[in-house]
């Protein structure tokens, strides 16, 4: 093999050796940060199929209503769907800050906190979170604030603030049961 062939071939191999690792990567890294891109510009990283809410992630019935996180937090969630909020009624404590977090089970929702400012819009998809905080106990009406269908008037769910020692020793059915306060 002459000097001329030898450095052809190292070129070929050199050559291949690119091609090759390009298509490596456009097959198998570019999908990935592709759709990477795609979700951070539209939003939809943690998607959830409403379908399914009942059945996996942080929507399955076991989880819903007001629970007290390992900080020491306070959360509540709910699913919006036509025509109730579930659940129904939430009781959370007064004077901290609860974090709401809610999903659609189908059609566009906003639970609104009667008497204040308080609103969250609710779409299906994506959790919607905000805060609230309330001083004084007392229970809310919770009335859905979106055209959401022929059942759109009648759609509301309630919140009993009441205080903080008070709220830590209901039991967790106790924190959906508004008929004793
Ligand atoms: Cu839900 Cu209107």
């Amino acid at each position: 093999m002459g000097k001329d062939a030898l450095t052809r071939l190292k070129n070929f191999r050199f050559f291949s050796a690119m091609v090759l690792f390009t298509l490596v990567w456009l097959t198998v890294r570019f999908p990935f940060q592709f759709s990477a891109a795609v979700g951070d510009v539209l939003g939809t990283e943690n998607r959830l199929d409403p379908a399914t809410l009942h059945l996996r992630g942080e929507f399955v019935e076991s989880n819903l209503g007001p629970a007290l996180e390992s900080d020491g937090s306070f959360t509540v969630r709910m699913i919006a769907q036509q025509y109730v909020f579930v659940p129904q009624c939430v009781v959370i404590p007064a004077g901290v800050p609860v974090r709401f977090r809610i999903t659609s089970a189908d059609a566009a929702h906003e639970l609104t906190v009667s008497g204040t400012d308080y609103k969250i819009k609710v779409v299906p998809g994506v959790a919607s979170e905000a805060r609230f905080e309330f001083e004084r106990t007392g229970e809310y009406p919770m009335p859905c604030h979106e055209f959401c269908g022929p059942g759109h008037y009648a759609m509301r769910a309630a919140l009993v603030v009441v205080p903080q020692d008070q709220f830590r020793a209901l039991s967790p059915d106790e924190r959906m049961t508004c008929e004793s306060r």
